[in-house]
Parts: C-alpha cells; structure tokens; sequence
C-alpha cells in the first residue's frame, strides 16, 4: 500500500515541479541543472546551434570570481559549463584575483569562427578608475577564453558596455564613457578583437548599463541611470541608423516599480531566434551585500505605437508572446 503512496507522491511532486519551471519568475532564486543558484550577473546570451549560452558576472559576496557560462535549450533550464574565463594565478595577470570583471558578453565571428567575449575589466586597488575594455578568445562556445587584453578604445574610457552584432555581421561595442557621462559606440575591427576608429558619441547623458536591440530596420538601447548598485530609472533611445542620431524616449518599464525598473539595472535584451517582435529584457537586481545572490529579472518586451515596452509580471511563460 504505501508503495502506492509513494507512486502517487512522487508523481505529484514531478508534475508540480514540471509546472513550476516551464516559466520565468523574476526576481526569485533560479538555479542550475545541479541545484546551485546560477551565478551569472550582469550578463549577456549567445545564441549557437540550437542552444542558448548564458555568460555572466561569477561572483562571491563582493569580489569577481571569473565569467561563468550556463546552457540552455528553452531558457528556463540551465545546465552549469564551468567558467568561460578564469582568474589568473599569475599574480603580475591584469586578471588576477582583486580586478574587477563586469558585464561580459559573446559574440561569434563567422569570418574567424571564433568565439570572442568582451568585458569592463577594473584592476586590482583601483577602484573604477582603469575604465578599461577587455577582450578574450576561444574556439568553443564555452571555452576556456583566452585572455587577449585591455585598453581603452580609441583612448576614451569605457565602463558599463554591451555588445551588437547587426545583420551585415558588423559588430559594435556600446560604453558609457567620460566618468559615465558619455554614452559611445564604436565599430569592431572584423576580427572583432579590437576597436575600429569608427567611434561615435550616442548621447551627452549620464547612463550606464546599455542594452542594444534592432527591429524591423531601427536600433534600440535600454540604459539605467548611474546610482551604483541602487536601482534607478531606465531611458529608451532609438536610432534609424547605428551611429545616430539617437533620440531619447523616455522610460520604457511600464507599472509598478518602474520607476525603479522593478528594483533592477538592465543587462542585455535577448531576441528570440525565429521570431520577429519577440525580445526578453534581462536585468539585474543587484544585492550589494552580497553580489552573487543578486537576482535576475527576465521580463517579456511589448511594442505599442512603434515603441517598446516592459510591464512587471510575477510569472510568464513564452507562449506569452506578441503576436507574430
Ligand atoms: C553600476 C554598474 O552598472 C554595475 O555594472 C557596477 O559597475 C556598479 N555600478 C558598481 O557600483
């Protein structure tokens, strides 16, 4: 008899389980294929034959610990790959314990084949006053990165970046500049592993956190005010063309909290592989005291007169989507 129990306990646990994970519920824990919370901030996603990589932020209570990859067929369940990049144990490495590694990202150049991430790299004792851009190298998606360098492109310092690859296959590298009262963009080299000298400014404002999407032909960036690790509110511009002009929209988080974009800092808006309208704003809710239990708010992007926009929801699914 109690074997029947047992059945029937069990099965109930799976479907409940089962019900439970085919969604996104923003702002709670989220963990890995081995029950670990992902520790993945500040991140970026790569699309690549058939399956998602997730690339962020490893981090302990404060200090960067390297950039993790998570994978993914469904965006939901995501199975831990190790670290993409490692610290280095050469004390004399600009990456050794002490820098400061942030929002990663990865793109494929299909000129090269190669996997190339970029990161805001901060050496060890100086705050954020490097303002560095930092670029790694692998043959596979997951790594090991090889650590390439840092600089600062075209001399301008760089903080908060993102990376867009467009349709052509040009790549761009989008930074908040001059203390963070610049926002630039410069065109990658086709290698992708450096800064062309085609590097422009975006807007003479006071943003950080850019997150940079194209639909139908037209650009669009998502940008977090500068309060440190406290939420602000987000600013929407948008461009017919890559450098500009790019015009300032207002705030695109919609309800409430959003002024405070739910308590989060963007990080990257995902477009979804094989549809056209259908885009997740990825963002941070950064926990100061302890970095790595940061939280991630994946919220679904709509589009209304042209625009887009992001409500809060406690939970959604992708059959939740615009219809295209
Ligand atoms: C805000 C940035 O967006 C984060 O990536 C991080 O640099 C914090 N500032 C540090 O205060």
């Amino acid at each position: 008899m109690y074997k029947f129990f047992l059945l029937v306990f069990v099965m109930a646990v799976a479907i409940a389980g089962l019900g439970q994970t085919n969604r996104f519920t923003p702002g709670q824990v989220w963990t890995d294929d081995k029950g670990e919370v992902i520790n993945a901030h500040g991140g970026g996603i790569l699309w690549d034959k058939g399956r998602y990589y997730w690339f962020g932020e490893k981090r302990d209570r404060q200090l960067s610990r390297g950039v993790n990859v998570y994978s993914s067929k469904d965006l939901y369940h995501w199975k831990y790959e190790g670290e993409a990049l490692s610290l280095s144990r050469d004390s004399t490495s600009e990456i050794a314990e002490g820098c400061v590694m942030e929002r990663p990202k990865v793109i494929y150049n299909r000129k090269t084949g190669k996997y190339v991430l970029w990161f805001h790299l901060e050496l060890r004792g100086q705050g954020y006053k490097a303002a560095r851009a930092a670029v790694a190298v692998s043959d596979r998606v997951t790594g090991p990165y090889r650590y390439i360098r840092s600089f600062r492109p075209n001399e301008n310092m760089s903080r908060d970046m993102t990376l867009f690859v467009d349709d052509d296959g040009s790549a761009y590298h989008i930074y908040s500049s001059r203390e963070n009262y610049d926002l630039r963009i410069a065109r990658l080299s086709d290698d992708y592993l450096s800064v062309t000298s085609a590097d422009s400014l975006i807007a003479r404002d006071h943003q950080e956190a850019p997150a940079v999407f194209k639909y139908q032909g037209g650009y669009y960036l998502i940008t977090s005010g500068c309060t440190g690790w406290a939420p602000n509110k987000a600013s929407l511009y948008t461009s017919a063309s890559i450098f500009g002009p790019w015009q300032r929209r207002g705030n695109p988080m919609r309800g409430k909290n959003a002024d405070l974009t739910f308590g989060g800092q963007s990080a990257y808006v995902l477009p979804l592989p094989g549809k056209k309208s259908d885009f997740i704003f990825i963002a941070d809710q950064w926990n100061p005291k302890d970095l790595k239990d940061s939280r991630y708010l994946w919220l679904p992007v709509r589009w209304k007169d042209g625009l887009p926009y992001v409500e809060w929801k406690d939970q959604w699914s992708l059959a939740y989507t615009n219809a295209d």
